[in-house]
């Protein structure tokens, strides 16, 4: 048993917790869910010895624990996997140097050599232990982030852990690989008496995998609840958010035009993507769906010149342009929100008022050359209002925001820049449903004013729910064309999975 009581903490400016009371036990799926900035993260990271300057106890098994060091979280038996995994491996580093990065560490206090055929082959076991299949040499830079995710949830796994704290850890996995992760947390649950905190924005899944769920709102517990069918999900989701929460996906007639973007066998040099044709009209949301790997990701940044073009035909406005790089492909009337926001979408060291402003400074700059402070910071403070970022203020450091509001914020910047054509990559990842539909009403507005709109994403539901028309992607091919309104998630399915 794990407990954790009357917990607060402080940032500058912000009360991200206040007396919550928290618990969990070994061999048990726990959820936590909460909007954006509700402070899920702040918690986890208290349990894993990052928030050290907590108020409160914890306990574990009756006996208080005082956690102020990630070592100390250790020595407890408590592993975390971080929302960002990047910030926790090492990318010039192997799969099994990562894996067994703790011990390489702790071994190199003591002894001068490292045993790395020992090393390997403990990866080795761990992998086989929860039936992942990768490669322990391989470099971690060169993997998915599914596939780094798993990595984490190795190293927990050596570390031999009773308790592990996951947060948000299928925001970026496929379904087949949620199903895989499942597999593997029901097992070390069952099997290894693991006790598990599972943090999703997804409700559905939380319901699949969890016994029981906490439910945060602003710093606080709202309530505690079973899991079973007594409770709903729009419960779940209104007790979270405060309010009643009814339609998802906004319903607006918006009148479809002429081509905007025409793209004709469109390949990149690495085959990622192969003659790609497709187009999208003035008003129209183009759905780009497909497993993850399947090359939407590519077909996006190549549109975008964020990686280079060898064959096809790009027409913008019946205009045949050339794209060579990102600036070009801006300047030329295409945004991109990246998948990847922390490595390509924002600059987390800057502060949420010039990322808005980074993509569009022209636009707020005179003919001298000086950028008019007045008109950006007002643009900022409508974007934070539009879009609910979270923040004690516009000048905060991007870094310092929950990973939801990050994202908002690598939307919005985009939504300032007056693009022709947006290109929206996973823009949902890690965002709360109140905040989804925030995003969907500003999609659809984009659509309203004539722009077009790339959507790409694995989730079905949302691209069913969003878009008019969606190319189906397998293998770097577009492999289908449909028309949202005659299809259903079978069918995308069945395409996704190379199906003809
Ligand atoms: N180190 C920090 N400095 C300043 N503010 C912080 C810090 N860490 C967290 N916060 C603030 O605390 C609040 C809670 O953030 P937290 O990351 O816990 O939210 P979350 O529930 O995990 O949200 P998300 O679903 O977006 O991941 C937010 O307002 C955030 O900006
Ligand atoms: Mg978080």
């Amino acid at each position: 048993m794990l407990e954790m009581r009357n917990i607060s903490i402080e940032f500058p400016g912000v009360k991200a917790l206040s007396n919550v009371d928290f618990g969990i036990q070994r061999g048990k799926i726990h959820a936590l869910i909460g909007a954006n900035g509700a402070g899920k993260s702040t918690l986890m990271k208290v349990l894993s010895g990052v928030n050290s300057h907590y108020t409160g106890q914890i306990f574990i098994d009756g006996r208080q624990v005082h956690i102020r060091t990630p070592k100390l979280a250790k020595k407890e038996g408590i592993e975390i996997v971080y929302q960002e995994v990047d910030t926790a491996l090492i990318p010039y580093l192997s799969v099994g140097e990562n894996i067994m990065l703790n011990s390489i560490v702790n071994n190199m206090n003591r002894k001068h050599f490292i045993k790395w055929t020992e090393i390997y082959n403990k990866a080795k076991e761990v992998l086989n232990k929860i039936n992942v299949n990768l490669d322990v040499k391989t470099t971690v830079k060169e993997l998915s982030l599914a596939q780094k995710q798993m990595v984490l949830i190795c190293r927990a796994v050596v570390e031999e852990c009773k308790f592990l704290l996951l947060d948000e850890p299928t925001a970026p996995l496929s379904n087949r690989e949620t199903i895989e992760l499942f597999r593997i947390v029901r097992d070390l649950s069952k099997n290894h008496n693991v006790g598990f905190v599972f943090i999703s924005h997804r409700v559905n899944e939380l319901f699949e995998i969890c016994e029981s769920i906490t439910i945060m709102k602003d710093g606080a517990v709202v309530t505690n609840k079973k899991i079973d069918d007594r409770l709903t999900q729009q419960q779940v989701v209104e007790l979270m958010l405060g309010r009643k929460f009814e339609e998802l996906y906004p319903k607006s007639k918006v009148d479809i035009g002429e081509v905007l973007l025409d793209v004709q066998g469109l390949s990149d040099k690495e085959k990622l993507i192969k003659k790609v044709h497709m187009n999208v009209r003035k008003g129209e949301i183009v759905g780009v769906t497909g497993l993850v790997g399947a090359g939407k990701t590519e077909l996006c940044k190549t549109l975008f010149g964020a990686i280079k073009q060898v064959e096809g035909e790009i027409k913008i406005a019946g205009k045949i342009i050339k794209i060579k790089d990102p600036s070009s492909a801006v300047k030329q009337g295409l945004a991109l929100v990246p998948e990847e926001r922390s490595k390509e979408g924002i600059l987390v060291e800057e502060s949420i008022y010039s990322n808005l402003s980074a993509s569009s400074l022209s636009k707020y700059t005179n003919k001298f050359g000086f950028v008019d402070r007045v008109a950006e910071k007002h643009k900022a403070l409508e974007l934070i209002k539009e879009l609910g970022i979270k923040t004690p203020s516009e000048y905060q450091k991007l870094k310092l925001l929950s990973g939801g509001n990050q994202q908002k914020v690598a939307v919005g910047k985009w939504l300032v820049s007056e693009a022709e054509i947006y290109i929206f990559d996973e823009p949902t990842k890690g965002v709360d449903v109140g905040a989804k539909q925030d995003i969907f009403k500003l999609i659809t507005r984009l659509a309203q004013m004539g722009k077009g709109i790339i959507y790409a994403s694995c989730e079905f539901s949302e691209i069913l729910g969003i878009t008019d028309r969606i190319y189906v992607m397998y293998d770097g091919c577009v492999v289908k064309e449909l028309e949202t309104a005659n299809t259903n998630e079978e069918e995308l399915l069945y395409y996704s999975t190379g199906g003809s």
